[in-house]
């Protein structure tokens, strides 16, 4: 945690912005590590209490922290991780999910025929899996692509990171006239992210597919230029443009013994 001085001598701690106090009747697992700011706790609580889904869809189960919340208001879920370690250790508490193991946007094609084959469809997704544009971009692609018959709401994790946010904004929605709404900025996100040395992440995006709608859809973004100014102060300026060499550190630092950031994806038992 990290002390500032202020002009009067106040002095503010840079605090996480994921814990206590939080208020409210949902009963949150605190031992299911949860990958979200308080905001976006209050606001996916208060989305699915309200949405109340029949089948939802999650990508990026990790430790279960959003999951324990698709689950309780979801009649039923599948829940999407490339580690197979999700799986391993949650589908006992969880014993309703479905678990898939695997890359999420060729899982969730299959997935949203075998659901239509059903007779079913899917009615809230979370993409919060890989944050490359690429495969943020992928994702929705594959969820907008599918001919649903029913409203669909998505919120996208992270869309104040750069990365992520060029994902969704790049997209060309007027291929597709049933998205009715795309807010980047839903739910924002923070600069400094939890003691990450100048970096941005955090913020929620929604999409929400209508098959009654055909007119088109503006993106609309109301921290747009606060996303933009604190990019200019950020590691991404210059840290995303090196991201083709991550493949070359990860495999430099797995030869050396060091434990990178992103292990802890795969390690659950720490
Ligand atoms: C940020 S975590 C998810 C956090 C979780 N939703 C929460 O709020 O606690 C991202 C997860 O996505 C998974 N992931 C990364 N790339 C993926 C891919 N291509 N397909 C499916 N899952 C992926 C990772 O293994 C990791 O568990």
């Amino acid at each position: 945690m990290k002390s500032f001085v202020g002009s009067r001598a106040k002095k503010i701690l840079m605090h996480s912005n994921i814990g206590q106090p939080f208020f409210t009747d949902f009963k949150v697992d605190s031992a299911l590590d949860w990958q979200m700011s308080r905001a976006e706790k209050y606001a996916i609580i208060n989305l699915l209490t309200h949405l109340k889904p029949n089948v939802s869809i999650e990508i990026g189960t990790f430790k279960g922290g959003s999951l324990q919340v698709i689950d309780a208001f979801s009649q039923e879920v599948y829940s999407i991780d490339i580690s197979s370690a999700p799986k391993k250790f949650l589908s006992e508490k969880f014993n309703k999910v479905h678990f898939l193991v695997g890359e999420s946007h060729v899982l969730v094609s299959q997935l949203l025929k075998d659901l239509d084959t059903q007779g079913k469809s899917v009615d809230f997704v979370l993409i919060d899996g890989d944050h490359t544009t690429a495969a943020v971009k992928r994702d929705i692609l594959t969820v907008l692509n599918h001919p649903h018959k029913k409203k669909v709401h998505i919120i996208l994790h992270d869309s104040f990171n750069p990365q992520c946010r060029k994902g969704i904004s790049t997209i060309d929605y007027k291929k597709f006239p049933h998205v009715k709404l795309v807010e980047l900025d839903y739910i924002g996100g923070s600069y400094w992210h939890n003691d990450t040395y100048r970096e941005m992440w955090g913020g929620f995006a929604l999409i929400v597919i209508d098959p009654t709608h055909n007119n088109g859809v503006e993106i609309t973004a109301s921290l747009q230029h606060m996303q933009k100014s604190l990019f200019w102060r950020s590691v991404h300026l210059f840290k995303d443009p090196l991201q083709f060499l991550v493949p070359f550190k990860q495999r430099l630092f797995r030869k050396l013994g060091i434990r990178q950031r992103i292990e802890m994806y795969k390690q659950f038992d720490d």
